[in-house]
């Protein structure tokens, strides 16, 4: 979808500024829960927006299960009253105790959180254990990205029966991510993913026969849900997809697949300098935008075609390009983040547009590693 991204009143905004569309994100997430067959088969990420107010439209779109990555977000996804939260995260050390006073907190939510060690188990089980509370367990599942997790073979089972003779856990399923899993092709998608789902229906198999129940398969982000959604015979399949509901450029200029869904969040920035008669430097530094794509893919300019960016500095990025002389020193201009969920991240609130008009600001709440706990 074309969209005009342009302030009515720019004069008033300062830049850098990260602009968000509530009537866009609210269209993302229309469109993930159709694509999944309702709110009942998601679980996203909150790690791309971290803000109070999209969490409350996901639970207005009737998700009641959230995945996270920190204490924070829990305690944020907690806050908003999101009945189950998953923290997809391996918790060592002092979290593990932080774990356990987020639960004591937080009654009315369900907390769940990742495990793919003997030694880290016995230890999560020991302080929840120690601290009077219970903890659901999903195993990690290794299905190729090589990051966290074990192997969906007898490692996994012995971990999950392992979780299931423990005191302070509770064994609900498990998380299937698969970041590697990002060709440009679709069929090359599917066909990875049908691979590892061989597997991982085997395992819950094998443990079914053993009498223990894997309700939960939590699976995947925004490039392998089209996907997942797909398998909608499976029992207990739910789609944790974060990026989807605020979108960028990177995966906008890459999935063909996913090109319902519209970038939500944008940034506002201004021409400071003019260095060269073919390059315009903007207030645009890897402390507005996310510096973790390559150079070329940290922003995707609009209403401009031919540009390379040349430098990225702290405060500054430099664009060369044959149409320069249409830039002046203060001159605006509006550009998609190529990675938008730590670009937010960079931000302490999020303009809120409407018909043109900054109307609101959200506060990236879990931004920070802590909220109280
Ligand atoms: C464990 C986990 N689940 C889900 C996601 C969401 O993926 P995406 O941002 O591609 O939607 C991520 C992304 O980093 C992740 O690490």
């Amino acid at each position: 979808m074309q969209v005009d991204y342009r302030l009515r009143a720019e004069d008033t905004v300062d830049s850098p500024a990260l602009l968000v569309y509530p009537d866009l994100v609210q269209r993302n997430i229309a469109c993930m829960v159709r694509w999944a067959g309702g709110p009942q088969r998601l679980c996203p990420h909150v790690k791309t927006h971290k803000t109070r107010q999209i969490v409350d439209m996901l639970l207005g779109a009737g998700v009641q299960r959230h995945k996270c990555a920190t204490l924070a977000e829990a305690e944020l996804l907690a806050l908003a009253g999101a009945p189950q939260v998953l923290i997809a995260y391996p918790l060592v050390g002092p979290k593990l105790q932080r774990l356990a006073e987020l639960i004591r907190r937080y009654p009315a939510t369900r907390f769940a959180t990742l495990v793919d060690h003997p030694g880290s188990l016995a230890a999560l089980a020991e302080v929840m254990r120690q601290g009077g509370v219970t903890v659901g367990v999903l195993v990690d599942l290794n299905v190729g990205q090589h990051r966290t997790g074990v192997a969906p073979g007898p490692a996994a089972a012995a971990l999950y029966r392992q979780a299931a003779t423990l005191p302070g856990v509770r064994p609900e399923g498990f998380h299937v991510y698969d970041g590697h899993n990002n060709a440009v092709d679709p069929q090359h998608r599917h066909a990875t993913a049908q691979q590892f789902w061989q597997q991982v229906l085997a395992l819950r198999q094998q443990l079914e026969h053993m009498g223990l129940a894997v309700p939960r398969l939590v699976v995947g982000g925004t490039p392998s849900f089209p996907v997942h959604c797909r398998w909608q015979d499976i029992p207990g399949l739910e789609c944790s997809p974060g990026t989807f509901v605020l979108y960028d450029a990177g995966y906008g200029s890459k999935y063909a697949d996913l090109a319902e869904l519209t970038p939500a969040a944008v940034l506002l920035t201004r021409v400071v300098s003019r260095p060269q008669p073919d390059r315009v430097t903007f207030d645009l530094g890897t402390k507005a935008v996310a510096a973790d794509p390559p150079m070329d893919r940290r922003v995707r300019f609009c209403h401009l075609d031919n540009y390379t960016v040349v430098a990225h500095n702290e405060e500054h990025l430099v664009i060369q390009t044959d149409q320069a002389d249409q830039f002046q020193p203060g001159d605006t201009a509006y550009a998609l983040p190529g990675h938008v969920c730590p670009t937010v991240a960079l931000y302490r609130e999020l303009l809120v547009v409407r018909n043109g008009c900054v109307v609101d600001r959200w506060e990236v709440v879990a931004r920070d590693r802590r909220l109280t706990i």
